[in-house]
């Protein structure tokens, strides 16, 4: 599942890894809808693998097996790759320890610390698009069919929109207002009617809910290793990844 949006953008053996490991777990998914079909599988009804495997489109006709399993890979692969902020989250409690304590005594700082993270650790950097019918705007020219990148790193962190932006700040989302277009990690613009992405709240109440557990519930230690960000890679993780040693639940 890593392997599908950490190197599906490579190249050379690990692209073609990620390919393999795509048919592999579309070949997984399908077996999963259409156990769930025939019966023989059964989920909650709000599971994501039953509403997938029962819609219906206009006419009243299921998805074939292979477009229901791609769609539940869909809703899968990204909620895994939340995990690529989860060990950045735990980076920057590392590189920010005064945020520990902050976390633990208010359950409200959960939100701006992990917008913050968000905000500066890139994950996409950018997404490119292809313009569909010719216009302008703001003087630039932009025609049919060239191909256009929203640079979605260099937005969050414009100085014209934000303070000493590569600070990392969380409480400058106490009081700020973000708009559709100056804080964009996942997308830009509007929910319903762009295609930004529609997993923002689920990836970051994953992400609150780890930092919670990470300050709350556990100890651990983190040995010497090289935290620089490993910026080839996409996501940019921390070139040792986050290794974290004798981990024991709180009493
Ligand atoms: C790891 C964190 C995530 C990042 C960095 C991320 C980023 C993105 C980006 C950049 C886009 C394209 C936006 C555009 O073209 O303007 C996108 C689209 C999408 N994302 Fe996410 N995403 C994440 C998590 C999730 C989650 C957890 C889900 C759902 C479970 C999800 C579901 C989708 C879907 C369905 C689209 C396509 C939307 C459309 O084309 O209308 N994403 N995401």
């Amino acid at each position: 599942m890593t392997a599908l949006f950490q190197d599906a953008g490579a190249v050379g053996w690990k692209h073609w890894g990620a390919r393999l490991a795509r048919h592999r777990a579309e070949r997984w998914t399908a077996g999963i809808i259409e156990r769930l079909r025939d019966g023989s599988l059964q989920t909650g009804q709000e599971s994501a693998a039953h509403v997938v495997a029962t819609w219906r489109d206009l006419n009243g006709e299921l998805l074939t097996s292979k477009v229901a399993a791609v769609e539940l890979l869909n809703v899968v692969r990204p909620i895994v790759a939340v995990s690529a902020f989860i060990a950045q989250a735990a980076h920057a409690l590392h590189r920010h320890p005064e945020w520990r304590q902050k976390l633990k005594d208010d359950e409200g700082q959960l939100e701006p610390f992990v917008q913050e993270v968000r905000r500066l650790y890139p994950f996409f950097p950018a997404v490119a698009a292809r313009v569909k019918s010719d216009f302008e705007w703001r003087g630039y020219r932009f025609s049919k069919g060239y191909r256009g990148l929203l640079d979605l790193y260099g937005t969050n962190t414009d100085a014209r929109s934000w303070d000493a932006p590569q600070e990392f700040r969380p409480e400058r989302f106490h009081d700020r207002e973000v708009t559709p277009y100056d804080f964009i990690p996942q997308g830009g613009g509007d929910h319903h009617r762009n295609h930004r992405c529609p997993g923002e709240w689920i990836a970051i109440s994953q992400m609150k809910a780890f930092c919670s557990f990470f300050v709350n519930a556990i100890d651990y230690e983190v040995p010497d290793q090289d935290l620089d960000l490993e910026t080839e890679e996409l996501p940019p993780m921390p070139k040792s990844r986050f290794i974290m040693r004798n981990v024991r639940r709180r009493q």
